[in-house]
């Protein structure tokens, strides 16, 4: 594997590199620095270069669309590789045989093959990142409905959730493959004639940080498309409409996925009487930081700090304990245990965050709620979800499971 990282990373990159080591692969850090892109070397050239060492390529860059750019020169190359070089990747391949060779991925993926993971593209998605997102809530799921007795990989397990994302949406790539995945969930859950959603995904941003309106269409029809998997049909979304509806107050539903938008002062204050606040209302909380690394400019960055501050003077008295907060926040809102109290969320809530984080979720938040705060253990889900993922891209599942099953035998 090799790790060709653009931009800064710890979690992606590092759990990559142990999921590939700990399923007996070696990997290969790629340091731009010292590398020739700075002769001017293109992407492309780079990653003709390095897809012909690898068997999979895990690619971080700041800009959105890269990863498709990489994909694309790695599709030409492995097809140029099954026809022309064929012959000596046989020869390596006898050769890896006779060592005994562990990488697995030598014997499973076609010769010369190389497969490419997007592990952050600029603004645009962080798609291996929204699997962890979605194995986390179905690991720490406990006790509703007991879905304790569905095993973890049943997407029954987050039926009738609703799942708040709060934070930068705009810039967020997390929270676009995150809506996206959860799209699909929905749509898998859906039945035909439910009265209430599969499942609800809450929106609330800043308003210069608000869900971009394709993402949330492509939502509705990831949704879609689940459902239709599912029943084995195919439907057309009025997409457009999708996500105009999705600001009105009880959002828009589209295959079984209701997706709403809400303003932060919602997180602790009722619509109206009787009504619960959102947070009350919430099962996963997902908590993003503001991307100040892809805001145009130093001054759009001071204008946003300004208008968080004034914001957070002006507003009500019934969100004070959300204002307080954001006051004390260069973000604009932080999730602190005494705004979890005043939101009188559920025991069963969850706090996740893709990390790293400024001051949207601060440490005392861990010390006082460590069973809430599943941020922390949503990095060991990341490891294991990305041993499953590079396993299932080679083709070596079945041989990883026997391997466990032999080493379990040996066990006991
Ligand atoms: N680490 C995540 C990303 O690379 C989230 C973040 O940086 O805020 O997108
Ligand atoms: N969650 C995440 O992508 O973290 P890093 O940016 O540290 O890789």
């Amino acid at each position: 594997m090799t790790l060709l990282f653009l931009e800064p990373s710890t979690r992606t990159s590092s759990s990559f590199a142990a999921a590939m080591q700990r399923l007996g692969g070696a990997v290969n850090h790629f340091t731009p620095a010292t590398s020739s892109t700075v002769k001017g070397e293109s992407l492309e050239d780079t990653v003709r270069c390095l897809q012909s060492y690898s068997d999979v390529l895990v690619v971080r860059h700041p800009e959105a669309g890269a990863a498709a750019r990489v994909a694309a020169t790695v599709d030409l190359a492995n097809t140029e590789s099954s026809q022309m070089l064929q012959p000596l990747d046989m020869l390596h391949r006898v050769d890896s045989d006779k060592q005994g060779d562990c990488a697995s991925s030598q014997r499973a993926l076609p010769h010369g093959q190389c497969v490419v993971m997007n592990a952050g593209d600029g603004a645009g998605e962080h798609p291996t990142q929204a699997l962890v997102d979605v194995f986390t809530m179905l690991c720490e799921i406990t006790d509703r409905k007991q879905p304790r007795l569905l095993p973890l990989w049943r997407f029954e397990r987050l039926s009738g959730f609703t799942v708040t994302l709060l934070g930068d949406m705009k810039f967020g790539r997390t929270t676009h493959s995150l809506a996206q995945a959860l799209g699909t969930v929905a749509g898998a859950n859906s039945k035909d004639g439910d009265k209430e959603p599969a499942l609800t995904v809450v929106y609330v941003a800043p308003s210069e940080l608000a869900m971009p309106t394709d993402i949330i269409t492509a939502a509705a029809a990831a949704a879609t498309a689940g459902a239709d998997a599912k029943a084995n049909t195919k439907t057309k979304t009025n997409a457009k409409c999708d996500a105009v509806a999705a600001s009105s107050p009880n959002g828009v539903t589209v295959s079984g996925l209701c997706q709403r938008i809400a303003d932060i002062s919602a997180l602790t204050s009722a619509p109206k009487k009787g009504v619960p606040c959102l947070l009350a209302q919430t099962d996963v909380l997902y908590v993003t930081r503001v991307q100040k690394e892809r805001f145009p400019s130093e001054d759009a960055w001071q204008q946003y700090q300004q208008s968080v501050s004034t914001t957070a003077a002006s507003s009500s008295a019934s969100a004070v304990a959300a204002s307080q907060a954001a006051a004390s926040s260069s973000s604009g809102y932080c999730i602190t245990p005494e705004l979890l109290k005043q939101g009188e969320a559920k025991p069963t809530l969850r706090v996740l965050h893709p990390l790293p984080r400024v001051d949207e979720v601060p440490p005392a938040l861990e010390a006082t709620e460590p069973l809430r705060a599943a941020y922390m253990r949503q990095m060991r889900w990341g490891l294991y979800l990305r041993m499953a993922l590079i396993a299932e891209a080679l083709g070596a599942t079945d041989e990883i499971e026997a391997l466990y099953a032999r080493a379990m035998g040996q066990a006991e």
